[in-house]
């Protein structure tokens, strides 16, 4: 369980509507230091918004945002980005037609002088920096100058990962979804991915519609139906049946 007063995120009472559709109606929920928090729910609880709230993607109607005990306004998702806040999207805003090195550094290529006058990209460092915060997080890749388009679902996932492990600024990685469009033993690679940054102390907020995957990586999960909290079970107390009663709305 966290602890609210010492909670790396801490969420009160969080609304947002769209037209008349309530998405978010009041929820509230923490987030502790190297703490996997799995979000569920049905189509259309409110998964998404909740998220895209926190990651300064959408601004809210209602309600509070503490970071680190400090009330927070994310407003853009590069507020959300000072804060330690990444949020890694489906589409992962990978160049396909860059290596990984390219795609880790992307905006912030390290130069070094030709001769002492001409700047040029140190593609060596690139190498080297990126191979090690692969590293960090156990992943391998066959060859660090291939283009991404040529790497599997679960090696772009770690490439996106490791971007934002560069600035060594990220406390909370979110991933709506990470593990839907991959195969199995992708999926695999995935879930690994996100036990390599709790160990690292990096907390992880992560919606997946797979049960199964929710129940052997989460520390606790939060079901959320109706744009509210139905309910959040720490995983020893979690099993298939008890949340998907919450998910459906039968009694757990
Ligand atoms: N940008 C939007 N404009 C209008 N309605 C939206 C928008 N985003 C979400 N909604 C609505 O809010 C509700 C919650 O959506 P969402 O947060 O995407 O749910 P989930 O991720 O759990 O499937 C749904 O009814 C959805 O149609
Ligand atoms: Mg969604």
């Amino acid at each position: 369980m966290s602890d609210d007063a010492t909670a790396l995120l801490r969420v009160e009472g969080l609304r947002k509507s769209f037209g008349g559709v309530h998405a978010v109606d009041g929820v509230d929920f923490s987030i502790a230091r190297g703490e996997v928090v799995a979000v569920v729910g049905d189509n259309g609880a409110g998964k998404s918004t909740v998220v895209k709230m926190i990651a300064g993607a959408y601004t809210r109607d209602e309600g509070r945002i503490f970071w680190e005990g400090r009330p927070v306004e994310p407003q853009s998702p590069e507020d959300a980005k000072d804060l330690g806040i990444e949020t890694m999207y489906q589409d992962l805003a990978l160049v396909p037609d860059l290596d990984p090195a390219g795609n880790i550094f992307l905006g912030k290529e390290p130069v070094r002088r030709l001769f002492g006058v001409v700047p040029v990209l140190d593609r060596a460092e690139m190498r080297r920096r990126s191979a090690e915060l692969l590293e960090r997080v156990r992943i391998r890749l066959p060859s660090l100058q291939v283009p991404v388009r040529q790497l599997s679902g679960g090696q772009r996932q770690a490439t996106a990962i490791a971007r934002f492990l560069l600035s060594d600024r990220a406390k909370l990685i979110i991933m709506d979804e990470p593990t839907a469009a991959l195969g199995v033993q992708e999926q695999r690679k995935v879930l690994d991915l996100i036990e390599q940054l709790k160990q690292q102390g990096i907390s992880v907020l992560v919606i997946s519609h797979n049960l199964e995957h929710v129940l052997s990586v989460a520390d606790r999960i939060i079901v959320l139906r109706g744009g509210r909290v139905a309910g959040v079970v720490p995983r020893a107390a979690a099993d298939r049946q008890t949340i998907v009663a919450l998910i459906v709305g039968g009694t757990a």
